[in-house]
């Protein structure tokens, strides 16, 4: 590929080479929310009329420019901590439209979850019985009803799944979500508590699927639960909720779109007459992945001398797996596009960054040969900043958000160095240790 043929479009319309150029440090994720906002309205668009909530999942990306995006857009938010709540609602999430799902959250976040703006979030998705018995124990010690969901395990084989194992969350090795058969003892601590309000049953079979069958199976299952809730539940549940999941094109392909999945379920619904309830989705991924990037900078290239499979041209770039983490954790390969001028034969080159550990790989790629200054990960704007980390004393990545124009950013600052020097003397004298 010659320098003349760059791609351009990495992200958009919005002009990398010039942030780039203009960032004060590398790496960096920048994100298109115009792009972000337009994938929440195709989605929510996909409901019609039907009532719904798109509740985004907030672990893929918890930025405020993008939390605050989406909650402009109608959405509600999908948390799995206290913290995450807290984010929510500072950007303007309302309470009634959170739903809280994990599967050890800890008394002091259950608490929060009931109490906060005096009524509480729209719903704590159990995840056990157990759990469940403990949300009615804290909502008693606090004298409330605590609004409470089902998260239901589908138990679908985990091949049939078809995602990676550790996002496969649906079938009946995880630790997720309450076994069919434990469903009977579910309703029976909701019905026997005063101090729990049943209000919705919910799925989450996996994430990144590229075919619709999984999701669907999944929400079938579901369907066929909610016509079969025993009373009282049947007369106070309010949201069906068919989780998250839809799958990206991170470079290998990817036919449907989160719309396709959300049309077939809404036709499913409209057979059973079960849309006479409010269809949730919990989207992370999609609403997010496709509208990021990394840019990191190009530091040098190494050549190794060994003949046959050994041989490689490393390419060495300022991001590691410390930034971006999912190759390393799941084996997955972000497109990487070169920026900036560069020149040569295309080469299939090794790209790794910096931090002391062999699966600080970011794979083959090809570029030309001889580099320019940067280059691009795409699809990174889901599960990149939220999952970075300070590993080998690096900062964290710092982040640029694109409105039509560079609206705003967010550095973490706060040195590295000087944190982890700043201990508390003996912190528990007071206590005799
Ligand atoms: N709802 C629940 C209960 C979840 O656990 C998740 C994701 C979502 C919704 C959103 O799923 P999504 O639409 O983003 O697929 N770090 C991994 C993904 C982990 C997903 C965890 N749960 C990755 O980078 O691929």
């Amino acid at each position: 590929m010659a320098s003349s043929q760059v791609p351009t479009g990495l992200l958009g319309d919005v002009p990398v080479q010039k942030i780039a150029n203009a960032a004060r440090s590398t790496p960096f994720y920048l994100y298109d929310v115009a792009s972000m906002r337009r994938a929440a309205r195709e989605l929510t668009g996909a409901y019609g009329a039907t009532k719904a909530k798109v509740f985004y999942a907030v672990k893929a990306n918890s930025a405020g420019p993008v939390v605050r995006a989406f909650a402009e857009e109608g959405c509600g938010a999908d948390v799995v901590s206290g913290a995450e709540i807290d984010l929510a609602v500072q950007a303007s999430v309302l309470p009634e439209n959170i739903v809280f799902s994990g599967v050890a959250k800890t008394d002091r976040e259950i608490q929060h979850a009931i109490t906060l703006g005096g009524v509480g979030i729209r719903s704590i998705c159990a995840e056990s019985v157990e759990e469940l018995l403990r949300i009615a124990q804290i909502a008693k010690s606090l004298s409330r009803k605590a609004n409470v969901s089902i998260r239901i395990n589908p138990e679908i084989a985990e091949d049939d799944l078809h995602t990676h194992k550790h996002i496969a969350t649906g079938h009946d090795a995880a630790k997720f979500g309450i076994a069919r058969v434990d469903l009977p003892a579910a309703f029976r601590v909701i019905s026997n508590s005063e101090h729990l309000r049943f209000v919705g049953i919910a799925c989450h079979a996996g994430s990144q699927f590229t075919e619709t069958a999984a999701y669907l199976a999944a929400a079938d299952i579901l369907f066929a639960i909610a016509l079969e809730l025993p009373e009282p539940l049947r007369s106070t549940l309010q949201t069906i909720d068919t989780g998250g999941g839809f799958g990206i094109d991170y470079g290998e392909g990817c036919d449907v779109r989160p719309k396709h999945f959300i049309e077939a379920v809404v036709q499913k619904a409209k057979t059973l007459g079960l849309d006479r309830y409010t269809l949730g989705c919990e989207p992370g991924r999609a609403l997010v992945a496709p509208y990021g990037i990394l840019v990191a900078r190009v530091i040098q290239t190494k050549r190794t001398p060994y003949d046959g499979p050994t041989r490689k041209r490393w390419l060495m770039v300022d991001a590691g797996m410390n930034d971006l983490l999912r190759p390393a954790l799941y084996q997955a390969k972000h497109r990487v596009a070169p920026l900036g001028q560069w020149s040569g034969d295309d080469v299939t080159m090794r790209v790794v960054g910096p931090v002391c550990e062999s699966s600080d790989d970011f794979g083959d790629h090809v570029l030309p040969e001889i580099p320019g200054s940067h280059v691009v990960f795409r699809d990174a704007g889901a599960y990149g900043f939220t999952m970075a980390s300070e590993y080998n004393g690096r900062m964290l990545p710092d982040e640029y958000f694109w409105d039509g124009k560079v609206v705003s950013s967010l550095f973490s600052d706060s040195p590295w160095g000087a944190r982890r020097l700043s201990e508390t003397p003996n912190p528990l004298a007071e206590v005799g240790l």
